[in-house]
């Protein structure tokens, strides 16, 4: 039964978050040095995960795309896939990963009933990736999209945070890197969300400022007229490449947004920028079953107002959403215990 917000948002798209552990340390993510985790028993199992699934199935939503941390560190994810899949009514399930297991991993998700990968790849020189997620993996991500390629997985995207003066140099080299791959890159602005306690407006390179450099290297591009609720506006270049650019900090989208996003353990958020999630894991562990917490999403979900990007451009003054001191208290405020 599909259900709609109280701005007539319907609830369409389920980002879950399967663990909130992470083998890079992005900057943009993950600058502390020190992290507080979910307790294992609070993770929710396989069988936890398929029962809310299904109860997110039967308000109407139809994709679902696990997300971490980093989804490929939870070495049951193909059962898991398996076990979504039973459910005929989910038509797609995706996943957001950094790319560093994948190579070893691809061929078993894709049998396992995987329809799309996005790899986030911020930069393609070795010192530079290093510099920016203090591990050692280019080879590694790069080996996992040619992976992808030559187990002709479609629709793969290459996500990239952009950011001033680090790596805004490349736009042009991604770009060229993504045709090879068969792989759509997408241009993220850098997003003032928890866990980015470094976030200052003077790093953020504008969706405009990004067109400005593609267009004065690669020349004119035409703008995809689609009118649906994925985060990416879409260009077309002369020579046919496509490329995106999220522009969630200076021209947020709030208005088309169909997404709820789901903790490691089982904390249901509706807003990237939400400062309160609700527990699903309670009732679930009480035995209520997807019938049950479908009725309880159901009324969460009208009850809707979020637009917490929107409200950020209005702020007059922008600076970081939350210090190291409340997202240590609260870890569930971090991007990547809810999953980006
Ligand atoms: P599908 O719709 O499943 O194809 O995925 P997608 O196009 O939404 O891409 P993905 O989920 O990988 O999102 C890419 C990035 O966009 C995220 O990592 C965030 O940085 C940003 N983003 C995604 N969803 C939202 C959202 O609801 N609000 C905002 N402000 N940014 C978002
Ligand atoms: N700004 C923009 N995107 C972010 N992500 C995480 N933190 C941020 C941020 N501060 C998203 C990116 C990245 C994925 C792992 O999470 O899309 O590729
Ligand atoms: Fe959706 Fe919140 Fe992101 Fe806006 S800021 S698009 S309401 S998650």
């Amino acid at each position: 039964m599909p259900v709609l917000d109280r701005h007539q948002r319907p609830l369409g798209n389920l980002r879950l978050s399967v663990t909130d552990r992470c083998n890079l340390r992005c900057g943009y993510c993950m600058p502390e040095e020190n992290y507080t985790w979910l307790e294992r028993p609070e993770v929710l199992t396989l069988a936890e995960l398929k029962v809310l699934v299904d109860a997110f199935c039967l308000l109407g939503v139809r994709k679902v795309r696990l997300t971490g941390g980093e989804p490929l560190l939870r070495g049951d994810l193909p059962e898991l896939i398996r076990m979504l899949k039973a459910n005929e009514n989910l038509e797609d399930i995706a996943i957001t990963t950094n790319g560093v297991l994948l190579a070893a991993q691809a061929a078993e998700l894709k049998a396992a009933g995987v329809g799309r990968v996005t790899v986030s790849l911020d930069s393609l020189r070795p010192d530079r990736f290093y510099g920016l997620s203090k591990r050692n993996a280019l080879s590694k991500v790069i080996a996992g999209l040619e992976a992808l390629k030559e187990l002709g997985f479609e629709k793969t995207k290459i996500d990239t945070v952009v950011l001033k003066d680090v790596n805004d140099d490349e736009l042009i080299d991604l770009i060229h890197f993504g045709r090879e791959m068969q792989a759509q890159v997408r241009f993220i602005e850098y997003m003032d969300v928890g866990g980015a306690t470094r976030w200052s407006m003077d790093s953020v390179v504008s969706k405009a400022e990004i067109l400005e450099r593609v267009e004065s290297q690669l020349g004119p591009y035409e703008k995809l007229g689609e009118r649906n609720s994925a985060p990416a506006d879409r260009y077309r270049l002369a020579d046919g490449t496509v490329f995106g650019v999220i522009s969630s900090t200076t021209d947020p989208f709030c208005s088309a947004c169909d997404r709820s996003r789901i903790t490691a353990d089982g904390n249901w958020y509706t807003c990237l920028y939400a400062q309160k999630g609700r527990d699903l894991r309670t009732p679930l562990r009480s035995g209520v079953d997807a019938e049950g917490l479908a009725e309880l999403i159901s009324a969460g979900w009208s009850l809707r107002t979020d637009r917490g990007a929107e409200e950020r451009v209005e702020m007059a003054e922008r600076s970081a959403l939350f210090d190291s001191e409340q997202l240590r208290k609260d870890p569930r405020l971090e991007m990547h215990t809810r999953g980006g």
